[in-house]
């Protein structure tokens, strides 16, 4: 029998719950061309958002194409130009031989590359000469306005993994250079989404940077609890086992409400449940992934300063005053200068968060295991 839980993968019809509010708003946006901005930690299901968002939007809307550009592995500008322009020819035609007409029809000056696999509507391969393109990047950056103003269609652009332009040799030019061709559509918006929120911030939010006040902003929540109990009711029902709403609450609070953990929780345990599933399931269930994670954790751990292990320690213990004197000591934090570099590095890095002043843990699962099994506190 499947499994009737998904991790790992874009949610969507009976694995997508709640969000309801947030998928009416992105829908609005999409419909009407607001450019759009969303932020939250990874795996709490930005992608997934935006995909239900899209599949709405696209069918209740004709004139509206979405693209969808993912940024994960892309490393570089060259790359960047690559799947966009990829992802803007597939998503605006609608069968593969019309994204091969479209792919010579819309550049002049650059020539593509075409290649076609054996299943063409997957296989359709788009390449560009670097030089030819690092001369001539308005043709890609300007391609979804000039394929929406000849078909007289709208489009919107998503990009998944936003965070990721950061790394490209110069971040600032790179950004510039969009806001400056992409303010200028017409029949075009985008949807810039990723989870660096520290990176992120700064992007869309500091008023010297190119992105700034550039759409309609928003940050994701976690899913709350009274909207994943009957949702892991019904998974578990589907498949004909039983869940007690206690076992639920339990395999929420356990994973601290994160979506892809609850998710994948909630697997264990049905996958220990031959009919009815029990909070003692849960809670075996949750040191079976403790314990698989474990490695991982461990490795990530060595790669900490040990003033970064001194503060998560601290922060661990619930300690509210780090840079009071009788913490750093008794945490053995070198100075308030150390502390506040250590929590500046922890953000960076997505481990720890801070929102309003409050510290916060970005894994559930990795803040247990450096309680119980780390420090044991
Ligand atoms: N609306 C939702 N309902 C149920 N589970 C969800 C939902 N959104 C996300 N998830 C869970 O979280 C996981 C990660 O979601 P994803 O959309 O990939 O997050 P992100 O893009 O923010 O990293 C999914 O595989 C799924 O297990
Ligand atoms: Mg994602």
């Amino acid at each position: 029998m499947e499994a009737p839980f998904i991790f790992g993968k874009i949610a969507t019809d009976k694995n997508f719950t709640d969000r309801e509010q947030e998928t009416a708003h992105l829908v609005n946006n999409f419909e009407s061309l607001i450019n759009t901005i969303i932020i939250s930690p990874r795996r709490w299901g930005k992608s997934s958002l935006v995909h239900k968002a899209a599949t709405i939007a696209q069918y209740e809307d004709k004139q509206l194409k979405i693209c969808t550009v993912d940024l994960f592995n892309v490393k570089t500008e060259e790359q960047f130009y690559t799947v966009f322009a990829r992802s803007v020819i597939r998503g605006t035609a609608s069968r593969w031989n019309e994204a091969v007409e479209n792919a010579k029809k819309f550049f002049s000056r650059l020539v593509p590359k075409i290649s076609i696999g054996a299943d063409p509507m997957n296989e359709v391969s788009i390449d560009f000469d670097w030089e030819e393109m690092k001369r001539n990047p308005d043709e890609i950056l300007d391609l979804p306005e000039r394929i929406a103003q000849s078909k007289g269609i709208k489009v919107m652009v998503c990009i998944d993994e936003f965070q990721n332009i950061a790394e490209f040799d110069d971040p600032l030019f790179f950004q510039r250079k969009l806001r400056a061709h992409w303010q200028k559509h017409q029949k075009v918006s985008y949807c810039l989404y990723g989870s660096k929120r520290h990176m992120m911030l700064e992007v869309f939010t500091d008023s010297s940077m190119p992105f700034y006040k550039f759409g309609d902003l928003f940050f994701l929540n976690k899913i709350d609890t009274d909207h994943f109990v009957p949702f892991i009711i019904e998974r578990f029902s589907s498949t004909g086992k039983t869940i007690s709403e206690g076992a639920c609450k339990k395999i929420i609070a356990l994973a601290d409400n994160h979506p892809y953990y609850v998710q994948q929780l909630s697997q264990l345990s049905w996958l220990r449940s031959s009919s009815q599933c029990t909070e003692e399931i849960v809670i075996k269930a949750h040191e079976s992934l403790v314990e698989q994670l474990s490695l991982l954790f461990s490795n990530l751990i060595e790669t900490f300063t040990f003033q970064q292990v001194c503060y998560l320690h601290a922060v661990i213990a619930g300690e509210k005053a780090i840079t009071s004197s009788e913490t750093m000591h008794r945490y053995h934090i070198s100075s308030a200068t150390a502390a506040s570099r250590s929590l500046k590095t922890l953000i960076k890095k997505d481990i720890l968060d801070s929102k309003a002043g409050i510290v916060s843990f970005q894994d559930p699962i990795f803040e247990y295991w450096l309680r119980h099994h780390y420090y044991q506190v």
